[in-house]
């Protein structure tokens, strides 16, 4: 079956939120998928977009619409050591469409833009347990950070920005 890809358009929203539902499902968190279709276009689609993707999309049935069946989520972030990095943030393909090549088609279109963007590398995160993933990138060269260098991943949620945000009482 023939699949094409291409950038994300505004009219893209509604099957991307579709998607990163999937995923989010998929490692059993789909709960904390709050984002709205509106934020995903303001943020994407805007002055400064905090994101890009790229869709993959196959002809439907006879006249149908082409449906977009995977997706590439990426932005790019600086290393102050060496340079501009792609940081990749979901990769998705709907389970029916495994195994056909769109993922290996998602990841040669990004790898060509680190190329072009003259990025160093691509950083990403993978759940612990999402062990077909881990196995996926291994294969293609991914380094493990966390088990080869101790890096940890950090978060500062809403309260503690709005703690450290708030100036202190005199
Ligand atoms: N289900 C899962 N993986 C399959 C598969 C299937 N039905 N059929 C084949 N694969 C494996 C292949 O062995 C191949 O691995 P290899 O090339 O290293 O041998 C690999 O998937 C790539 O095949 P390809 O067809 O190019 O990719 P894809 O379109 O299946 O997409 C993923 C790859 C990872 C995007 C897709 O499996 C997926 O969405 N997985 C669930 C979500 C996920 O874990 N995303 C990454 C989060 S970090």
């Amino acid at each position: 079956m023939a699949f094409k890809l291409r950038k994300a358009e505004p009219r893209d929203v509604s099957d991307i939120l579709r998607l990163v539902k999937e995923l989010a499902k998929y490692e059993e968190m789909e709960d904390q998928v709050i984002l709205t279709e509106k934020e995903l276009l303001e943020d994407g689609f805007g002055d400064t977009p905090f994101y890009h993707c790229f869709v993959a999309e196959i002809q439907g049935e006879s006249s149908d619409d082409p449906k977009v069946v995977g997706f590439v989520m990426y932005y790019f972030t600086y290393d102050p050591w060496v340079g501009k990095q792609l940081y990749l943030e979901d990769f998705y393909v709907m389970q029916e469409y495994r195994g056909r090549g769109i993922g290996s088609e998602l990841m040669r279109h990004l790898s060509d833009l680190a190329m072009k963007t003259r990025c160093t590398g691509m950083m990403f995160v993978v759940a612990e347990n999402n062990e077909p993933s881990v196995q996926y990138y291994k294969r293609r060269g991914a380094e493990d950070l966390s088990q080869e260098e101790g890096w940890r991943l950090f978060r500062f949620d809403k309260d503690s920005l709005v703690k450290m945000g708030t100036p202190a009482e005199e």
